[in-house]
């Protein structure tokens, strides 16, 4: 079987961590975030995938080079316009041989991806969506079904208070090649607002696999944070143990640590700075005496200087927050940012690039 991931996006809900890093490539513990994906592919026994991408390939092309590394086959299939969620998969159909999954690139989920082929063998049809329940369901595409998991009817992000369901679409599935049939070449399609639709219009079917799984589209700041903190408490399960963890966990002190804390390989750790509950610190870091840090997640070689505080906050690589400045809650902070000594950056500030570095 072979998997379709669309990596293609720009990730704008990120920036400007996505001005320096595009979406697959946002690290989770230290990991690009599509590894973690692929990683979940390879135990389900799929070996050969597809990547649709666009903005900044360059920087998952390097990283993956053929797959050979993963005993994988990736393929690259790069947009020079953005194609939408169906026009990408229809772009890469010469590649595509049989049924296949197709995933959104930001989510992280435990699905069992096993089971969902057994369930789309036992119903049939062109295809079965992962679904999932949500409390606020208006900023995902709803999707109302029959008991028999039949679909009926999509809604892309309804607005609040005219949800049909709780139940949304998360962004996984696993598509028989007729779907190709349904999208029109060579333009932008959207495959929730157009493509589903069409196929339902037609008369075929579509069936909902809902499970109660772990799920979060990581492609929001504080859904990042949420996701560090619950693979930290062991909540989603990734190879990260609970505690003080990392490679650079043997040269802290940890008298100054609150657990959980992950510390990255050549990060060095003031004795008298405060860090933690819930910080995932990257590799080769300075933290200095008196900083103090909770809830956030700090890339590489970010250095925080004396006394800065920084709670619930994101910080891409090679930034440097001065002495004594205060990091407000929500904030987000790119790639090679200074904040100077003292600063006072309010609730949910943006500091860093304004534009991608480098080309698209
Ligand atoms: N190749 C390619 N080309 N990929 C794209 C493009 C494109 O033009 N546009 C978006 N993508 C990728 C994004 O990188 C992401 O991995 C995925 O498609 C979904 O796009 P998002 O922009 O993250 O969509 P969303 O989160 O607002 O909504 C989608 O996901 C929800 C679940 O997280 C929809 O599928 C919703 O129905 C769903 O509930
Ligand atoms: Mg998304």
């Amino acid at each position: 079987m072979q998997a379709v991931i669309l990596v293609g996006g720009e990730g704008t809900r990120l920036r400007p961590l996505t001005f320096g890093t595009p979406k697959p490539m946002v690290p989770i513990v230290g990991v690009p975030f599509l590894a973690r994906t692929l990683e979940r592919l390879y135990e389900a026994g799929i070996r050969d995938v597809i990547l649709p991408a666009g903005y900044m390939p360059q920087a998952i092309t390097e990283y993956f080079g053929d797959g050979s590394r993963l005993d994988m086959k990736i393929t690259y299939v790069i947009e020079d316009e953005p194609l939408g969620t169906a026009g990408a998969i229809k772009n890469v159909e010469k590649h595509i041989t049989g049924p296949f999954f197709m995933m959104n690139g930001d989510v992280l989920t435990s699905l069992d991806l096993r089971a969902m082929i057994a369930y789309h063998q036992e119903k049939g049809g062109l295809g079965v969506l992962h679904l999932i329940k949500v409390e606020d369901p208006s900023s995902f595409g709803c999707v109302v079904h029959d008991e028999s998991g039949r679909i009926s009817q999509f809604i892309e992000k309804p607005p609040k208070g005219t949800e049909p369901t709780n139940e949304i679409n998360a962004g996984t599935y696993l598509l028989d090649p007729k779907v190709l049939d349904f999208i029109p070449p060579g333009r932008n399609v959207s495959i929730e607002r157009e493509t589903f639709p069409r196929i339902l219009a037609d008369g075929q079917r579509l069936y909902a696999y809902t499970t109660e799984d772990y799920w979060i589209d990581v492609g929001r700041p504080e859904h990042y944070l949420t996701v560090h903190r619950d693979v930290l408490s062991g909540v989603m399960p990734l190879e990260v143990e609970p505690g003080i963890s990392g490679a650079g966990a043997a040269n802290a002190d940890c008298a100054n640590l609150i657990a959980p804390v992950h510390i990255g390989e050549g990060t060095m750790i003031a004795r008298e700075a405060r860090v933690g509950p819930n910080v995932v610190l990257g590799k080769n870091c300075r933290i200095a005496a008196g900083a103090a840090i909770e809830d956030s997640v700090l890339w590489d070689d970010v250095v925080v200087e004396e006394g800065a505080t920084i709670e619930e906050t994101i910080i891409a690589s090679r930034s440097t927050i001065g002495a004594n400045a205060k990091i407000g809650k929500g904030s987000v902070i790119g790639h090679d940012a200074r904040v100077e000594p003292g600063t006072v950056a309010p609730e949910g500030s943006r500091i860093g690039p304004s534009a991608p570095i480098g080309a698209r």
